[in-house]
This record gives structure tokens, C-alpha cells and sequence, in this order.
């Protein structure tokens, strides 16, 4: 909520004569701008990171990395090309055979333990420049990402001594170089659930950022060499999809672990059938967000505004869907609507904003394309009158009602602030719409029985099932999902087993 040093009154003269007159903040309130100040220290060129050290990409080729806030360019990046992914596995093997494989356990822990602290030291900097880079509001940066970010590396670092109790009377081994290729969503977050727990197994890594979002990347490098970890533990390669199918497709990757779209998950399942390379998979999803009329209302307006509003609806497991029960439908809706008018739509570095930018004019895109099928195909729409930045890529709080389960926004991912909303009867009726989708990677349920949370988790399917929250997460918390949405998990003592083979 505003502090009242941060709000400041319009002239009433402008709310004179008001038809209906509701309480809504970001009618009544102005904030003053408060963006958030830290030096994000740049470099103005990021070079590639292969076997400890910055090097120039073998092509000579940079692209740029805009802040989607503004357009403005923020630094140029290296394309990595077949020879530097081959260069960056070859320090990767080397770093295996000779250092971090024969390392033990409790001497990794050691270097994992100081990444965490060197990325709490640098906090602030380094949300600033997720928030540059990517577009989400600092208040999430800060607040979530680099924290959630570190708490991986400390979890981890907790693990790397106790290995002999990953798998209860089995032994367990590193399974030698990783590739990982992660999205734009969660840089630095999805680089620390794909790094921690291959570091804390004793396998060395070369990632690849997502295009658009590799700065983070690039500074978490500069923390790598740092602590002080052996050339050649973790590289990172820079570029597009090239770089990225060079990475997965490496002869040396003994594992490929890759987040993003099922589009890509599956084409690189399709080009690794029939080598022993482990894989794991997270790819999209389309979440439910299931209300029942004993749910508290107030609590869940909020937790569905943070399900799909947080992070632009840039999240796999956005509740992207919310499942209403019919007797409370029209009254959920308009409290909804009501609350929706008072998000602030703008500059993400700005400590107030709650919808920060999308990630890039292609996102930008998609969403306006799949919101403009929504119309077309009957759904009603509904965006509040929010001014939007006349430079960046922006998109305002959407929701859809009237939608049935054969539109296409009930049933794709748009991967934006875009929310669509079906009703139900019975709890049969919301388990058959909730699960009727491709996707499998969470869900949300919101009542006051436990009884009924308990029945609706075990017959959802989806890898997570937050009940009276939503998009909570913990290190100590395996993710996942089922169907398209991609096997494997991520944290927790089953994320590690993805990691390792038993012996
Ligand atoms: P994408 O799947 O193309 O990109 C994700 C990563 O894969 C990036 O690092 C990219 O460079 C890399 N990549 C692209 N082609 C590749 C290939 N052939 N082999 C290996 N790596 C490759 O996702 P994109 O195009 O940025 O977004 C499209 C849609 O995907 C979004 O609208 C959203 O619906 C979904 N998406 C889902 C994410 C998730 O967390 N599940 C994350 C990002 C996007
Ligand atoms: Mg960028």
C-alpha cells in the first residue's frame, strides 16, 4: 500500500461530478517517481566467459541488449558460434577431468557457499541490471530473483557435502559436462536453479543465456571469478538459437537441461533421440486458478492478480486461467476489475511499479496478436485506462470473460499480463477444465476446506498445486511439470537426482 510520503493528492476538482464514485488508488493517487538508484556497473561490451576468462567471440559478432523499459541500448553482447561452443566444452571437460570432478563434495560446498554471499553483497546492482536488461519492476528484481537467486547457491552449497543421502542406499556420481539454455523470464534465477545443483553434484556447466537477457549472465561471471572457482567450471556462451542448438546438440554435453518453450523443448528432443544424453525439460503452461465461493475472496483477488500480473505474465507457471465458481462469479469479477484500476502499468526501475515492461517488441507482438484472437473469437475484454510509456514495450492488465475452453486464450500461452476467465459448478467441472489443456506445470486453489484441496491435488495435473497462495517457492521445493509442459524437476533432493547417476 502508498506510504503517505509517497502520494500526493489530485486536485479534487477533477473527481467532481463522478457517476460511481469507487475508491481506486490509481485514480485518486499520483506517486511520485522513486527509481531505484544503484549503480548496476555495466561494461558498455560483454565478451564470452570460457575457462575463467572474458574472450572475444571467434566470429567478431556482437548484438545488442536493450532495455525494453525505453529502447535504449544497454550493452553489446557476443554471438557465439559453433567453434566457441566447442571451445567452452573443451575447458568444461578439462575443468571435470582435472579439478572439480575429483573435488570432494565438502570443498565445493565451499565455493558454492561464497557465490551466494557474493551475490547478497551485490545485491542491489544486480537487480538493477536484471531490471534494465529485462524489463521486470526492481520491486521484483529486489525483492525475489536475487534472493531467490542466492538462496539456490546456498541450498545447494548445503548439499554438496551430504550427496550420500540423495538417493538412501545408493551411491551417486557426476555425470561430466552439462549444457543448460535458459529464457528470458528469470535470468539470473533460472541460471542458479540450472548451475547450483550441477556444481553441487561435481559437474561443470556451459550455459547460454537467452538473447535478450544475458547481462546478468555475464556480471554473474564476474562473481565466478571472484570466488576464485577453477577456469573452466562454468562458461557461459552468448548468442541465439544457433548458439543454443549448438550447445544442446554438443557431442561432450553428457546432459542437456533447457527451460523455455515447448516449441523448442521439443525440438531439440527431437534432434538428441537416440543418444544416452540425459535430458530435463521445462517448457510452457497454462495454469488454472481454481475459486470456490468459500474461498476468501479479498485474498484470492490478490493472489489472481499476482498469479498473472507479476512479471508481465512472463511466467511458465502463470495462472493464466482463472476457474470461478459460478455463485460467486459476477461479484469476483467486479472486485477483480476494481482492483486491476489501481495497478501501475510503467518504469520498471521505478519502486512503485507493478507491470514493468515486456521483454521485447517480439513478446510485445505475440501478446497484442493472441489478445487481438481473443476479441475476435467473442471473449469480452476488459483493460483499465492506464497510460502507458510513450517509448517501450508495454501492455495493460488484460482480462477476458465469457471465455469458453475452445478459445485460443483459454487454451495458449501468451506469456503476458492476460488473464482469461471461466466459471464452474461442480468440482468434477473445474478438475476436467483445469486439466483440459496440453500443459501440465501448476495450479492454483483457492477455498477454505482442506478436505478439498487435498481431493483437487492429488486429481489436478500439474506438477504444483499452490493452495491459498500462489507462485511461492523455496530451494528446498522441487518444480516441474507433466505433459507438454516438460519432465524433470528443479530443486529439492529431486532436482539434484536430475544431476547425477546412481552407482
Ligand atoms: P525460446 O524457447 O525460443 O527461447 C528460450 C531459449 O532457447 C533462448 O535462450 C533461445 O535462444 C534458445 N533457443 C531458441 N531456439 C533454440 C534451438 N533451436 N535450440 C536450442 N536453444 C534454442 O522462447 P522465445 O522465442 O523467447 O519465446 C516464445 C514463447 O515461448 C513465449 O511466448 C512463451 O510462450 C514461451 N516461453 C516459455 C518459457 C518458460 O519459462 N517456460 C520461457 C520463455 C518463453
Ligand atoms: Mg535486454
Amino acid at each position: 500500500m502508498p506510504t503517505l510520503t509517497s502520494i500526493k493528492k489530485r486536485p479534487a476538482s477533477r473527481h467532481l461530478g463522478r457517476p460511481t464514485p469507487e475508491l481506486i488508488f490509481g485514480d485518486l493517487w499520483e506517486f511520485d517517481p522513486a527509481p531505484e538508484t544503484a549503480d548496476p556497473r555495466l561494461k558498455a561490451r560483454y565478451d564470452l566467459f570460457i575457462g575463467g576468462k572474458f574472450v572475444a567471440p571467434s566470429s567478431g559478432k556482437y548484438f545488442d541488449s536493450i532495455n525494453p523499459a525505453n529502447e535504449t541500448k544497454l550493452a553489446e553482447i557476443a554471438h557465439a558460434n559453433a567453434a566457441d561452443v566447442d571451445a567452452a566444452y573443451a575447458a568444461a571437460k578439462k575443468a571435470f577431468d582435472t579439478t572439480w570432478g575429483k573435488m570432494p563434495g565438502r570443498e565445493r560446498a565451499k565455493y558454492l557457499y561464497r557465490l551466494a554471499r557474493l551475490l547478497q553483497d551485490r545485491a542491489r546492482e544486480f537487480a538493477v541490471a536484471e531490471t534494465l536488461d529485462g524489463g521486470k519492476p526492481i520491486k521484483e528484481s529486489r525483492d525475489f530473483d536475487v534472493p531467490m537467486a542466492a538462496a539456490h547457491f546456498f541450498y545447494h552449497a548445503g548439499w554438496a557435502d551430504k550427496l550420500d543421502y540423495v538417493a538412501p542406499g545408493r551411491s551417486v556420481a557426476p555425470l561430466g559436462v552439462v549444457g543448460q539454455v535458459i529464457p528470458w523470464n528469470f535470468p539470473l534465477l533460472m541460471l542458479a536453479w540450472k548451475i547450483a545443483p550441477a556444481l553441487a553434484m561435481g559437474n561443470t556447466v556451459v550455459l547460454k543465456p537467452a538473447e535478450t537477457t544475458s547481462v546478468t549472465a555475464l556480471k554473474f561471471a564476474e562473481l565466478i571469478q571472484d570466488a576464485g572457482l577453477p577456469p573452466g567450471v562454468v562458461n557461459f556462451v552468448t548468442g541465439f538459437g544457433d548458439t543454443g542448438a549448438a550447445v544442446m546438440g554438443h557431442p561432450t554435453a553428457a546432459k542437456v537441461a533447457f527451460t523455455g518453450s515447448t516449441e523448442v523443448g521439443k525440438i531439440i528432443m527431437r534432434s538428441l533421440a537416440g543418444t544416452d544424453k540425459k535430458m530435463t525439460m521445462e517448457l510452457g503452461g497454462k495454469a488454472a486458478n481454481i475459486v470456490f465461493d468459500d474461498a476468501p475472496i479479498d485474498q484470492a483477488v490478490e493472489g489472481i492478480i499476482n498469479g498473472i500480473f507479476f512479471n508481465q505474465g512472463h511466467v511458465c507457471c502463470a495462472g493464466s486461467r482463472l476457474l470461478v465458481h459460478e455463485p460467486i462469479a459476477e461479484r469476483f469479477l467486479a472486485k477483480l476489475k476494481t482492483r486491476i484500476k489501481t495497478l501501475r502499468v510503467g518504469d520498471p526501475i521505478d519502486k512503485n511499479t507493478d507491470i514493468g515492461a515486456i521483454n521485447s517488441k517480439e513478446q510485445l507482438a505475440t501478446i497484442t496478436r493472441l489478445v487481438g484472437v481473443g476479441v475476435k473469437e467473442g471473449a469480452v475484454m476488459f483493460q483499465p485506462a492506464c497510460k502507458l510509456p510513450a517509448k517501450g514495450y508495454y501492455f495493460r492488465p488484460t482480462v477476458f470473460s465469457g471465455v469458453s475452453m475452445s478459445h485460443r486464450v483459454a487454451r495458449e500461452e501468451i506469456f503476458g499480463p492476460v488473464l482469461s476467465v471461466l466459471t464452474f459448478r461442480t468440482l468434477d467441472e473445474a478438475v476436467e477444465k483445469a486439466n483440459n489443456t496440453a500443459y501440465g506445470l501448476s495450479a492454483g486453489v483457492w477455498t477454505d476446506k482442506g478436505s478439498r484441496i487435498l481431493k483437487m491435488s492429488t486429481e489436478l495435473k500439474a506438477g504444483v498445486v499452490w493452495a491459498n497462495t500462489y507462485n511461492k517457492f523455496d530451494p528446498t521445493s522441487p518444480f516441474g511439470g507433466y505433459k507438454e509442459s516438460g519432465f524433470g524437476r528443479e530443486g529439492g533432493r529431486q532436482g539434484l537426482l536430475d544431476y547425477c547417476k546412481l552407482v
